[in-house]
């Protein structure tokens, strides 16, 4: 795989998550530490002011950790960039694709690499990383899932937390798919993710859209909003700590998500509790806006009947190719599979899928 392979390869994964490709510097810094060059060889290659290079490369990493979930820092860079391709290529029809036709691809095409319904699959571990949005691949919750709807039920709203990739995302997923069947009375669910939204404008200018009413805030949003029941799901919270988003936008949600009958119902995901995220208000002596009306549901590890019965469905999978000699886990590499995961699901599902992979 060489520099402009990789940044392709980087780039459609991020137009596949968040419809955005990288911009040139970032595109340059890819392409360069690839290449095995400082910070002050690209910034003088390409006419750029070093700090700035050294910044877009660190805020870089943050975003491939972030958006793409990939663990990456300048060191690991290459080898964890390679290893993803590769578990990547077993994916079809993906891995009939070489990198130069991915990256002719448009962006509904691009979207089309994950995994969709009537695809065979070769590796039943999967995805490896980002939400599970392909309802067939998302695993039970079914705990957590009822808790929430019983808070739902009961008037209030929801703060999901939990570490990073331990499923906050996959599960608003299915807890907006859920919200017509599950809810008392009908509200239409929205999933909204603050990773791609810049700031408070952006994110009423999402909401509007989605709901579907004209752009605004404030009271005439409030006036908007006095008919409609939502179920509003908001992913990766911790951006309204950022510059960009004030203690407003806040109270404006639990304003509108105070009472039994308010037109918003919320379910915020965070890998931190909501008084701890916006110490602001505690600053000022007050409670958080959000933390106040939101119940806390953490999310945690799968126990190990989860574990089992996660293994056993995926080697069953109905979407599953078929091989010669189907695959099976011993009983002794199940026991080290529930113990190198500790139950946490994206592990689990990185040690799964080597192990099928190894046995194929
Ligand atoms: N319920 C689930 N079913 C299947 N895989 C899951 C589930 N929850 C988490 N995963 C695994 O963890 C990864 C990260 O999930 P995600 O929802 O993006 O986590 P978070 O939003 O907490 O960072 C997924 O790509 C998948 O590998
Ligand atoms: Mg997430």
């Amino acid at each position: 795989m060489d520099s402009a392979e990789a940044f392709r390869f980087i780039n459609s994964l991020f137009l596949q998550k968040t419809k955005k490709g990288l911009n040139q510097c970032e595109q340059d810094v890819i392409l360069g530490i690839w290449e095995g060059k400082k910070y002050e060889e690209i910034s003088e290659e390409k006419h750029r002011d070093t700090q700035y290079v050294k910044e877009t490369g660190s805020k870089l990493f943050k975003k491939i950790r972030e958006t793409l979930d990939i663990e990456v820092t300048k060191a690991n860079f290459k080898p964890t960039i390679e290893q993803l391709w590769q578990e990547q290529q077993s994916v079809e029809p993906a891995s009939c694709l070489s990198v130069e036709q991915a990256s002719c691809l448009s962006v509904e095409q691009e979207s089309c690499l994950s995994i969709s319904h009537k695809q065979l699959i070769t590796n039943p571990f999967l995805p490896l990383t980002g939400i599970v949005d392909d309802p067939e691949l998302f695993f039970d919750r079914q705990p957590e899932t009822r808790e929430i709807f019983a808070l739902f039920n009961s008037g209030s709203s929801v703060a999901l937390i939990g570490e990073r990739a331990i499923g906050k995302s996959s599960l608003l997923k299915a807890i907006c798919r859920e919200a017509t069947t599950q809810l008392s009375s009908p509200r239409q669910p929205i999933y909204l993710n603050l990773q791609e939204l810049e700031n408070e404008d952006e994110f009423y200018t999402a909401l509007c859209e989605e709901v579907g009413i004209p752009k605004c805030r404030g009271y005439p949003l409030k006036r908007e909003l006095k008919q409609q029941r939502l179920l509003l799901a908001i992913d990766e919270v911790e951006k309204m700590t950022w510059d960009g988003f004030t203690r407003e936008v806040r109270a404006q949600l639990r304003g509108l998500a105070e009472g039994t009958n308010a037109p918003l119902r919320l379910i915020l995901a965070a890998r931190d509790p909501l008084d701890s995220l916006f110490q602001d208000s505690h600053n000022l002596g007050m409670t958080s806006p959000l933390a106040g009306i939101c119940h806390q549901v953490d999310l945690g590890s799968w126990e190990e009947a989860t574990i089992r019965a996660f293994i056993a469905s995926r080697l069953q999978f109905p979407r599953l190719k078929p091989l010669p000699q189907p695959v099976r886990f011993t009983e002794e590499e199940i026991l080290h599979l529930i113990a190198a995961s500790g139950g946490h699901p994206q592990k689990l599902m990185k040690l799964c899928y080597q192990s099928y992979q190894r046995q194929r």
